[in-house]
């Protein structure tokens, strides 16, 4: 396993801002070297914040023209929906940011599931640089569900994790809703990934990941942040409540 640095912070506020200041560090040395930055996002609850600090706070700091925005996964809903991951995004952070439309690659949640993700699949093969066949992001951001999914990949999906294909057709467990989502070999190949987990309801998991119990092997998120060549854990108080004092890595 590769040891993924974990760091913690009071509130998920300031879990945010340490992500925001990341993103920046990350686009700012891009432009330096005049290539794009390529960052996929994940939709939920928790990115709020930060999407909410990143217009707020980092609007004028940010170089938009250099990022090129994609997304991990969607709900297959209308963009206007609101479980749409992309609906949420524009909502929080593209209608305050001067990020080029041209720069904005969304998943369509309201096609034809299994033919959206034939098309999102050319996009990353069109618009990303690849490594073995595979597209690479330079980063990736991941929550993880209280049953240790990330993306769209649940428990019951670890096919995914090996898969040829880079996007597939999911469904939510209890909901049954449709999901498009990244596979597992797209996730583990990006230069960097940033697990972003807020809350008490996923200490268990994080512990049993984060010490690598065997029980863990059974999360997908696991299998993603044990692989990946360069993992972070960004966790608020709560989150990480159940891990071990000296595992938190000096920020
Ligand atoms: C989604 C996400 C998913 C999310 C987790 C955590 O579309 O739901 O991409 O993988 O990261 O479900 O969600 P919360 O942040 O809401 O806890």
């Amino acid at each position: 396993m590769k040891q993924p640095n974990i760091y913690i912070f009071d509130t998920p506020a300031d879990a945010a801002k340490a992500i925001a200041q990341l993103i920046l560090n990350r686009v700012s040395e891009k432009q330096n070297l005049s290539y794009a930055f390529n960052l996929a996002i994940s939709g939920g609850k928790t990115p709020e914040t930060l999407f909410g600090i990143l217009a707020n706070d980092f609007a004028e700091k940010i170089p938009w023209h250099q990022l090129r925005l994609f997304w991990v996964d969607e709900r297959c809903v209308p963009p206007t929906h609101p479980e749409s991951n992309f609906g949420m995004t524009n909502e929080t952070l593209l209608k305050k940011v001067d990020l080029p439309r041209k720069n904005i690659f969304r998943m369509k949640g309201e096609a034809a599931p299994e033919e959206e993700a034939i098309r999102y699949q050319s996009v990353l093969t069109k618009e990303l640089p690849s490594k073995n066949g595979i597209p690479v992001f330079n980063l990736i951001l991941l929550g993880m569900g209280n049953d240790g999914h990330t993306a769209s990949i649940f428990p019951k999906d670890m096919d995914l994790i090996d898969n040829h294909l880079s996007v597939a057709v999911t469904r939510h467990p209890d909901t049954g809703q449709k999901r498009i989502t990244l596979t597992g070999p797209v996730l583990k190949q990006a230069e960097e990934i940033i697990f972003f987990i807020t809350g008490a309801q996923k200490a268990s998991i994080l512990k049993e990941m984060l010490l690598n119990e065997p029980s863990a092997k059974k999360y997908p998120a696991f299998h993603i942040s044990s692989a990946a060549e360069k993992t972070s854990f960004y966790l608020d108080k709560e989150a990480s409540a159940l891990l071990p004092k000296e595992i938190q890595s000096a920020i």
